[in-house]
């Protein structure tokens, strides 16, 4: 059994009782009318932890001792009140969602053990607080990007972070599937998109700036039953999954499969290859009718995969991630096509191109009942109505973006990148980045001040975002992530107060029972007191603090 005082993220009420409920062989289970799919998973990890049949019950209040799941229409989206006394343990749930959430917290109150998949023992996860808890999460979209590009995450990894995510109450993957350094979806009617596109011969190790090479092949993709599996996946945790596939920028994989798609008058596009250092890359899609027809049919692709209704309880799953980040416009300024285009267009300057590259799929997307979102970048030049930013350069893009009325994820790098080093100190791996802590994260607040309340509203909520250049497998997304994806749960999920009041001694001393919930789950956080000797990295080259900004 779990504290009442040590769940996370914390909750907004909790009334504790003064006796507990225990699981036995009698236990039985019950999911009313639309919790079948929470009562179904809790059942499912909760028969392996404990080795209790857990028997379909027949009413939410079926045996004293037993679970049961009901929705109570009352209650907000993805709320839930538990309480659990004599009669056994009584999740009700808003909706769907909310049954979900709250079948999560009954898991942590289990202790441990519950986030095991066999039982250790007769006495182990198995007894629950008496306690009323009532919850909601404070914002609707609480995100973790997980860049599968720059090193592959094969599927059961994702399907593992989906686990991890719905353990932190989190309702966002936004799937970074695209980038210089390699295509991880099938497209059908582009095969080389994979073929070529998806493996690279050799790796930088480190910070581009590192000497050192990784000389075995690096690749992989998801097939499209992959990402159904996915998709299918988090819904089931009711995670919605937001495709990115990045344009105009960040786009030398998909030239080096398709070179008509670069600039073709100013580089042997023929010549490229996937890349295999990092950084920001010159080499981006030239801005002719061909390439709007060829992503036009990578999208339509993408539709049918992440389709708008499959997932999650806030219509998040409309979203396509066009990227839009990081576009260096040299080519277009030195290409006859592109200044063509211009010319034919009447645009101001290159930046004016981009927007219109993005107007294009904005509407392209609106047509389709869809909904696009790109990195702050796409602001420049002006953007389309509907269409959503992620603010990752600072706050300032995603303010600019609330106050003309889109709305905004806040995921701004200097707070909550979780690749940025997680300390000062010589021992972390890789360190590149700012400085941020598990404290640092626990004070990000995603709203800014300066907003109105009505311009605050346009904020929908905050994500963590792992880039993955010098994580190179799971073990290394592990330490950059945890723990402070449970930070920033926290911020997203928990009505938390201004930065400056937050109890952070409360949350580390709740997270010494969160460690024993991630050691069960086999995750390789970063502990308390630093890097274990093999997870460092020692020789291998990060960013040093002392150079300009921002360290990456
Ligand atoms: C980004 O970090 N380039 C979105």
């Amino acid at each position: 059994m779990t504290s009442l005082t040590e769940l996370v993220p914390a909750p907004r009420g909790v009334v504790a009782g003064d006796g507990e409920v225990r699981l036995t062989e009698r236990s039985r289970l019950y999911a009313g009318p639309g919790t079948e799919g929470a009562g179904h998973w809790l059942g499912a990890v909760l028969r392996q932890a404990t080795g209790l049949p857990l028997r379909e019950g027949r009413g939410p209040r079926d045996t004293a001792g037993g679970i049961g799941l009901a929705l109570d229409p009352g209650l907000g989206p993805e709320a839930y009140r538990l309480v659990s006394d004599h009669d056994g343990v009584l999740i009700e749930g808003g909706d769907a969602a909310g049954a979900f959430r709250g079948a999560q917290t009954l898991r942590q109150l289990l202790g441990p053990d519950a986030y095991r998949r066999a039982p250790l023992g007769r006495d182990r996860a198995r007894t629950v607080p008496h306690a009323t808890i009532e919850d909601a999460p404070r914002f609707r979209w609480r995100g973790l990007m997980l860049d599968v590009a720059r090193h592959f995450m094969p599927k059961e990894g994702v399907l593992r972070y989906l686990d991890l995510m719905a353990a932190h109450k989190l309702n966002v993957l936004h799937f970074h599937l695209t980038d210089d350094q390699g295509w991880r979806i099938e497209i059908e009617r582009y095969p080389r998109l994979t073929e070529v596109g998806s493996w690279r011969a050799r790796t930088k190790i480190g910070h581009r700036a590192s000497p050192l090479w990784n000389d075995t092949p690096h690749g992989g993709h998801y097939t499209r039953d992959d990402i159904q599996e996915i998709v299918a996946y988090a819904a089931e945790r009711h995670i919605s999954v937001v495709p990115e596939i990045d344009v105009p920028g960040h786009s030398q994989a998909a030239i080096a499969a398709y070179p008509e798609l670069g600039n073709t008058d100013v580089v042997d596009t023929a010549s490229l290859t996937v890349w295999d250092t990092w950084g920001i890359n010159p080499n981006v899609l030239t801005p002719t009718d061909t390439t709007l027809r060829f992503y036009e049919g990578v999208l339509e692709e993408v539709l049918e995969l992440f389709p708008a209704d499959a997932t999650g309880p806030r219509g998040h799953s409309a979203f396509v991630h066009i990227g839009g980040d990081e576009c260096p416009k040299d080519q277009w300024r030195a290409s006859d096509t592109a200044q063509k285009r211009i010319a034919a267009l009447g645009l101001a300057d290159e930046d004016a191109l981009q927007s219109w590259f993005t107007g294009h799929f904005a509407g392209w997307l609106a047509e389709r009942g869809r909904r696009l979102i790109g990195w702050d970048e796409i602001l420049q030049g002006g953007l389309p109505p509907g269409a959503a930013v992620s603010s990752w350069r600072g706050y300032g893009g995603g303010i600019a973006a609330a106050r003309a009325g889109h709305d905004v994820v806040m995921c701004p790098e200097q707070h909550v990148y979780l690749d940025h080093r997680q300390d000062a100190g010589p021992e972390e791996p890789v360190p590149i980045g700012y400085v941020r802590t598990l404290e640092d994260v626990y004070r990000f607040e995603p709203v800014p001040a300066e907003l109105t309340p009505e311009e605050a509203g346009r904020v929908l909520g905050t994500q963590a975002n792992a880039w993955s250049e010098v994580t190179e497998d799971q073990a290394r997304v592990d330490y950059q992530v945890f723990p402070r994806l449970a930070a920033l749960a926290e911020v997203a999920w928990s009505a938390l107060p201004a930065p400056a009041e937050r109890d952070f001694a409360d949350f580390e001393r709740r997270m010494a029972a969160h460690y024993r919930r991630l050691d069960a789950l086999g995750v390789a956080y970063r502990p308390p007191t630093g890097p274990l000797p093999w997870q460092r990295r020692p020789g291998v080259l990060g960013r040093p603090l002392d150079g300009p900004p921002p360290h990456r």
